[in-house]
């Protein structure tokens, strides 16, 4: 418990010291109630804002933005997979029977191969050609993976439980988004309840004010949310694209 209590106020603190706007948080109460296909696609939406920022980044050869918006990225991903693994996994298992016990062993085999690469990538150097495609890697390999949440899982998911427990179940997700740690973890199991717990423990506290202090500045975050405002990426309408050529 002490563990979790100090990583808990050292974030508390990042939270007011540092320049830490990541995601969409300060959007909670006008999204009180999400839907939990809206919570989790706004998170896809972001991942791909983080990830364009990225890449413009590395259009003007800006390294120390690249690795600033990479940890974005990080950070978002690596919450979004727990708060899955956590809260929307075990709804699939328990409503959809067999077959969203199907499902979210294949997602879950999905993120562990995320997690492995993105704790790959934070060995690597911002810049050079190695990180550069992980990250392209990375992102190919998540598309599939959130468009089929948005085409398969989620669609099957919602009229099973209902539209109160969607929106339950979306205040849950962001509730446990907010505990997670920075970086992804892939040595710890995927099931609940080991992920926060043994994340909490493992998460490198005296480094993350560091890591808070290496977060796109609130300028960069204030752009890439504008942006946000207009992204609607159509998943079926994607794949369809992609079946028909
Ligand atoms: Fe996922
Ligand atoms: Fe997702």
């Amino acid at each position: 418990m002490l563990a979790f209590r100090i990583a808990t106020q050292i974030n508390s603190r990042s939270l007011r010291t540092f320049r830490l706007a990541p995601t969409a948080s300060a959007n909670i109460t006008s999204r009180a109630m999400s839907t939990l296909f809206q919570s989790i696609k706004e998170d896809h939406e972001e991942m791909y804002e983080y990830h364009d920022q990225y890449k413009r980044a590395r259009e003007r050869g800006d390294v120390d933005a690249q690795a600033r918006w990479a940890r974005q990225l990080t950070w978002e991903i690596a919450r979004h997979a727990v708060g899955e693994e956590i809260v929307v996994y075990p709804l699939m298992e328990k409503h959809l029977g067999d077959k969203g016990r199907e499902l979210a062993d294949h997602d879950r085999r999905e993120h562990q191969s995320v997690k492995e690469r993105l704790y790959k990538l934070e060995s690597l150097q911002p810049g050079s050609e190695e990180y550069d495609k992980l990250i392209t890697v990375v992102m190919e390999s998540l598309h599939h993976h959130n468009d089929d949440e948005e085409i398969k899982d989620l669609p099957l998911l919602e009229p099973a439980i209902g539209e109160k427990a969607s929106k339950e179940a979306a205040q849950s997700f962001k509730k446990t988004k907010k505990l997670v740690p920075t970086r992804t973890h892939p040595s710890i199991p995927d099931r609940p309840p080991f992920e926060t717990l043994l994340g909490l423990l493992e998460a490198p506290i005296d480094k993350i004010k560091d890591w808070f202090a290496a977060f796109p500045t609130e300028d960069e975050m204030k752009e890439a949310k504008e942006e946000l405002k207009f992204r609607d990426h159509d998943a079926a309408a994607g794949r369809a694209a992609a079946g028909s050529r």
